[in-house]
């Protein structure tokens, strides 16, 4: 086997031998022939039901009972009747063995034997085989002659004469020593018999008898011997005896002929099983069933799928791995870069490489991609639609819902109208599931959306950035504050959402932008007169000084600033974001914190010490009374150094005399020089380094409340020598010369930065 050559040539003739026998191998498989407990074999014979013996159920009615001889004879011989069967099949016919007929003569003419056998089938369901038997005679001085009577009568036969022995020629039966006619189609029985013209008398050295039968003529090959001595299948008597072919079927019900198997399906008696298909019979007595295309089995018990790909060596298709059985079929494929129906009697598998990297391989990843994209969302909704509850309860956890809950309840009944949990579902259909319309602003906390509620309330909900659990602290402090506090200037807290991923807080919408919009936007300036602007702060004062006496424990806001002023349509301050508000438990004026607040605003004593006391808001507030009178940013790295923090330059200004120099021209304008002298010296006492020198709110916002009712006195010049003494000791500066950054104005706390922590915690 070590030659190659060899091996191709064994592997050649295995494929012919594959492609020679598929079928043949294909239906190896085993399936019952007969009912369950009915023998079906007798001898070598099969014995397929309708077609049956031993008990009455294995064989559907009495003229398909059969029976097997197994104590006489071994090997058992099936009878039918008192005929021998020689094979049954399922396409309906059943051989049996017939006498052959036959007349004898010795060398002077005398008869020695005759024999005549009448065969009678009449009661059987079956008729002889038109198709193939065939009436046969043989002799060289000889007539012979069948005789049929069944509703139709014929006669028909065969006369021959031969005188030469050497005019025979064997396997050719066409009137020389051997003649065959046709039978008529239907017909149960005959009668058949033979003579001789001169009793063989000039034959009689090669041809002593006249012979006669009807036989299967597939079978039958003529043999010069058998005129010598025809002996076929000699049975016990030493009669010879030839196979004979009879159609059988199911018959119609008698006196009904000619029906169909349409009829034949209604009838309770119908016998074709699953998968097969009824055909009349080819005699037309009866149907017969078959299985359908790529079934086998036994049709009138019910036929089986064929596995064709059973025999992985050698199923139809030419890559035999490549084959799958179907029901009633199967298929078979070719490699990546081959095509055709890959099987071996069909089209098989040419090579195609100019198809190959293009589209198979392009529809092939296509389609695998769409199936794992399909697969992998339906799973992920699947997934999605089972933890989404689960997920919520967690994110309420995480967003401190129950810590929320908590707060809630400890102050219940002290707020006229609480917060109300919203469900996610109600805030996204709100916001039209966030869209990019519906921001109405943006920062360092997050994004502010503005949403319709059902019932056409307009809201701004802000989502904050992705929270870490020390942020959630804050957020919870937000809304237990603003639960609790009913003014309003501030603005009001609706309720929150824990359900998402980061926690949603929903608050009144306040339509007319913040305050630092309208006093830093160029184009907005001149819509805010000074009026305006006294009573902005006037109203953010009064919030304040409501915030640390009035609410109960105080309140210190803690991040104060202009862009924390928000404004309505009437100029009406409300103050927002209370995320770094705290309380002040009653027994304590002053907490230690985390310094937090905007630079620009941010209290220099608090900075240093840490120590939060309602001053702090004093000075944030301070600073927004400056902006407010010179519509400057409190902190802008675009001005010169000694300009970049407004408080301290305002501070300076002041000092220096030069102060009416930076107020914003609108108030030198509107403003009534007296109202404005005692604004500037307002915002310069809030500015006050030392916490306990500068005033309280409530102070702070009783002299702006005067200030806005009537005019008191000509602008007087203030003492120098009190500004001086104000300013001895320089204010902490924050040093923040090293950074460049346009943005680093911004709230310290949104960014997410602490500043210094000055007493270690
Ligand atoms: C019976 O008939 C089938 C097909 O007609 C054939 O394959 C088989 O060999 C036959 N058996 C005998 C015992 O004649
Ligand atoms: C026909 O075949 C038989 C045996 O098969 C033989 O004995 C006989 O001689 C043959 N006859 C002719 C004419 O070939």
């Amino acid at each position: 086997m070590g030659d190659p050559l060899l091996m191709l040539h064994f592997l050649f003739l295995f494929l012919l031998l594959i492609q020679i026998f598929p079928a043949a191998v294909a239906t190896l498989s085993t399936f019952p022939i007969a009912k369950p407990g009915c023998r079906d074999i007798c001898g070598n014979v099969s014995v397929p039901y309708p077609f049956g013996f031993g008990s009455n159920n294995c064989y559907r009615d009495t003229t398909f009972e059969v029976t097997c001889n197994d104590t006489y004879y071994n090997p058992p011989i099936l009878f039918f009747g008192n005929t021998e069967v020689l094979n049954i099949s399922l396409q309906g016919q059943i051989r049996i063995l017939n006498f052959v007929g036959r007349h004898c003569y010795d060398s002077k003419g005398n008869t020695i034997s005759s024999n005549y056998p009448l065969f009678n089938m009449n009661n059987s369901p079956f008729t002889i085989s038109d198709t193939e038997n065939k009436f046969t005679a043989l002799g060289c001085d000889t007539y012979a002659y069948i005789n049929g009577s069944d509703g139709k009568q014929f006669r028909s036969g065969c006369v021959m004469s031969c005188t030469n022995k050497d005019d025979l020629m064997n396997g050719s039966c066409t009137g020389i020593g051997c003649c065959q006619t046709s039978i008529p189609k239907g017909f149960r029985s005959f009668e058949i018999s033979v003579g001789s013209f001169y009793n063989h008398i000039s034959v009689y050295d090669f041809n002593p008898c006249s012979y006669v039968f009807v036989v299967d003529y597939n079978w039958y090959n003529f043999s010069t011997s058998d005129l010598l001595n025809f002996t076929n299948e000699i049975d016990e008597s030493g009669y010879a005896r030839v196979p004979m072919v009879f159609d059988w079927a199911i018959n119609w019900p008698k006196n009904q002929s000619n029906r169909s198997c349409e009829e034949a399906m209604k009838d309770n008696s119908y016998e074709c099983g699953n998968n097969t298909i009824c055909s009349v019979s080819k005699n037309g007595v009866g149907y017969i069933c078959n299985c359908s295309q790529g079934y086998q089995g036994n049709p009138y018990l019910g036929c089986q799928d064929i596995n064709e790909c059973a025999y992985p060596n050698n199923n139809p298709c030419i890559y035999s791995y490549s084959c799958t059985n179907l029901p009633g079929n199967y298929s078979c494929s070719c490699p990546n870069d081959y095509q055709g129906d890959g099987r071996i009697n069909g089209s098989g598998c040419t090579h195609n490489p100019k198809q190959f990297p293009v589209i198979q391989v392009t529809v092939g990843i296509g389609s695998s991609l769409l199936f794992l994209l399909t697969g992998s969302l339906l799973v992920l909704w699947a997934l999605r639609k089972r933890n989404l509850s689960k997920l919520k309860e967690r994110f309420f956890k995480q967003n401190g819902g129950l810590l929320l809950k908590q707060q809630l309840s400890l102050y219940e009944g002290r707020s006229t109208e609480s917060a109300k949990i919203f469900t996610a579902e109600e805030l996204k259909k709100a916001t039209n599931n966030y869209a990019e319309s519906q921001i109405i602003g943006r920062g360092g906390y997050g994004t502010v959306y503005k949403g319709i509620l059902p019932n056409n309330k307009i809201v701004a909900i802000k989502k904050s950035k992705l929270v870490d659990e020390s942020q959630i602290e804050q957020f919870i402090n937000e809304v237990v504050i603003l639960s609790q506090i009913n003014h309003r200037n501030v603005v009001k807290l609706l309720g929150c959402c824990l359900e998402t991923e980061v926690p949603l807080l929903v608050y009144e919408f306040v339509t007319n932008n913040t305050l630092s919009h309208h006093i830093h936007d160029e184009e907005c300036k001149s819509s805010i007169s000074w009026d305006y602007r006294l009573r902005i702060a006037t109203e953010t004062a009064e919030v304040l000084a409501y915030l640390h006496s009035a609410a109960s424990p105080p309140i210190i806001h803690r991040d104060i600033k202009s862009t924390n002023i928000l404004l309505d349509d009437n100029y009406t301050a409300k103050v927002a974001d209370f995320g770094a508000s705290r309380l002040i438990p009653a027994d304590k004026t002053q907490l230690s914190t985390l310094v937090q607040g905007t630079l620009g605003y941010l209290d220099p004593e608090y900075f240093h010490s840490s120590q939060l006391t309602e001053k702090s808001d004093v000075y944030s507030f301070g600073v927004v009374l400056v902006e407010l009178l010179t519509g400057k940013i409190a902190l802008s790295f675009d001005r010169p150094d000694k300009e970049r923090n407004l408080a301290m330059h305002f501070v300076t200004s002041m000092k220096e005399n030069s102060v009416w120099e930076i107020l914003e021209s609108q108030v030198l304008r509107e403003g009534n020089n007296e109202q404005i002298y005692e604004v500037m010296e307002l915002a310069r006492r809030c500015l006050r380094v030392k916490g306990e020198e500068r005033p309280t709110m409530r102070e702070v916002a009783m002299e702006l409340e005067g200030l806005r009712k009537y005019v008191k006195h000509p602008w007087v010049l203030q003492n120098p020598e009190e500004v001086e003494s104000l300013l001895h000791g320089d204010q902490p500066i924050l040093d923040l010369d090293s950074h460049n950054n346009p943005i680093g104005y911004d709230s310290l706390r949104a960014q997410g930065i602490r500043p210094l922590n000055i007493d270690g915690r």
